[in-house]
Formats: structure tokens, C-alpha cells, sequence
């Protein structure tokens, strides 16, 4: 049986941060919809233009395009692996189908798990964030500096700072993530699925020892 997990919260929560952990420790794929999506942006196609629009402004990209990402990648690199998947799904119609697609495949989702995190936080986290262009490790101008002021630990190469991570944007973001996904996880309390709830306001490796314990790992 495969393990799809979900990793659920709100922008900032540290979805990402923990996603990476847990798929190397859980032999697992990542699929990141927000990755996905920004490497179209870079790479011009035509999905990344439709999409700039909508997350250049905080909004979702529409439910069409994130599902043709979703089930392009269980039809591919996903079909004999578990994923974590991270930031999806966000809307009642992307969970709703999710459970379709995996449910087709006799892969049902075996846990949701939620971070919280206080708004106060997710905002410094958000505005503190940086990332390598090259390689795609994460920092924290706030919470975990790099050694050298806007270069990669790892590669050297210059820190970014995310588009969507301006103010107004954030507190966009902020917005439908309380109106349009935060719902879902009155949709997994009623479901079969298990759902957890984590305190995500703590060290990296304090948060990521929970998510190991909640699945029995
Ligand atoms: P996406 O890329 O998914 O962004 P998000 O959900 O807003 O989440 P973030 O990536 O901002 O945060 P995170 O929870 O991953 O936190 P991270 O680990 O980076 O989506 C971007 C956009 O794409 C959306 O707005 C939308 O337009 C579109 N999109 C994507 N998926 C979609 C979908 N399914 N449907 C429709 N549209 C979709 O951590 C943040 C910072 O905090 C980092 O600097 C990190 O180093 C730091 N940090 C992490 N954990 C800790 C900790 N424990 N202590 C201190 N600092 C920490």
C-alpha cells in the first residue's frame, strides 16, 4: 500500500520545510503544486503565464490547472510511489477529487497532517524567507540565517526572496487561505481519513519528531 500523505496549513506553516524532511525519510516523492507552478513561471509556458496572475495577487490558480499537475504526476513518477503532497489540496472541488483519482488507484490517503502556526509568526516567517535560485534550499533571515548575508550554505549561489511574499500579498494569501482551504479540514473530520493536528511553532526538528511519531514512524 502506498503512503500518500497530506501536508496541510497555512502559507508559511513550514508545509515545505517538513515536506522535504519526510520524503527523505520516508522514501517518498514531494509534489509541491506552489513548485510546480513557479518553475512554469520561470520557464514561461503557457501554464506559468496563466498562473503568474493568480499567485502574483495571492489568489488560487484555478482548480483545472492544479488537478492536470496532480494527476500528470500519479500517472508518472508517482504511479509505483508514495507522495507527501504540499499545498494540495486547497478548495473542497481539488479534495474531492483527489479522493476520486487516488481512490481509482486503491491508494487512499493515509494521513492528513495540520500545521498551526499564529498568524504574528507566519507573517515574520514569510517576510524573513529566502531561497537558493540554484539549488532551492530554504532560509530564514529571522529564524535560520545563512552563514554569509543572501548566499546559499550549500552552493553559494544568491538568495531570492519569493514575489508573493511582499506584505499585501501575504496578507492576501493569509485571507484565502482562511476562506477557501481552511474548510478542508472540516472535510477530513468527517472523512475516514486520519486527520493530526501539530503545534508547528517550534524547532524544525521538534516539529518534524511529531510527524514521525503521528505516522507510526
Ligand atoms: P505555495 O508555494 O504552496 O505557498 P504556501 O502554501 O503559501 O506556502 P509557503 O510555501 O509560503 O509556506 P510553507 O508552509 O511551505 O512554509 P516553508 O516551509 O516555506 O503556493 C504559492 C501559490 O501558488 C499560492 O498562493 C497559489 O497562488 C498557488 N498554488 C499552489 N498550490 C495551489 C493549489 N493547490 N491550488 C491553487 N493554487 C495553488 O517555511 C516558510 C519560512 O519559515 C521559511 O523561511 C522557513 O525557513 C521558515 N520556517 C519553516 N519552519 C520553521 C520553524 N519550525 N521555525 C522557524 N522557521 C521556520
Amino acid at each position: 500500500m502506498k503512503r500518500d500523505l497530506i501536508l496541510f496549513g497555512p502559507p508559511g506553516a513550514g508545509k515545505g520545510t517538513q515536506g522535504v524532511l519526510l520524503a527523505d525519510r520516508l522514501t517518498l516523492l514531494r509534489l509541491s503544486t506552489g513548485d510546480v507552478l513557479r518553475a512554469a513561471v520561470r520557464r514561461g509556458t503557457p501554464m506559468g503565464i496563466e498562473a503568474r496572475r493568480y499567485m502574483d495577487a495571492g489568489e488560487l490558480v484555478p482548480d483545472d490547472v492544479i488537478l492536470g499537475i496532480v494527476r500528470d504526476y500519479l500517472a508518472g513518477e508517482a504511479a509505483e510511489t508514495g507522495v507527501v503532497f504540499d499545498g494540495f489540496p486547497r478548495t473542497l472541488p481539488q479534495a474531492e477529487r483527489l479522493d476520486a483519482l487516488l481512490g481509482e488507484l486503491d491508494r487512499p490517503v493515509r494521513a492528513v497532517l495540520v500545521l498551526e502556526v499564529d498568524d504574528d509568526t507566519l507573517i515574520k516567517r514569510l517576510s524573513g524567507r529566502r531561497t537558493c535560485g540554484s539549488c532551492g534550499a530554504l532560509y530564514n533571515v529571522f529564524f535560520e540565517p545563512p552563514r554569509e548575508a543572501d548566499r546559499c550554505d550549500a552552493c553559494g549561489s544568491a538568495l531570492t526572496q519569493r514575489a508573493d511574499d511582499e506584505p499585501e500579498t501575504v496578507r492576501r494569501r493569509l485571507e484565502v487561505y482562511n476562506e477557501q482551504t481552511a474548510p478542508l479540514i472540516d472535510y477530513y473530520e468527517r472523512s475516514s481519513t486520519p486527520l493530526h493536528h501539530v503545534d508547528g511553532d517550534r524547532p524544525v526538528d521538534a516539529v518534524q519528531r511529531d510527524l514521525l511519531a503521528l505516522l507510526g514512524s
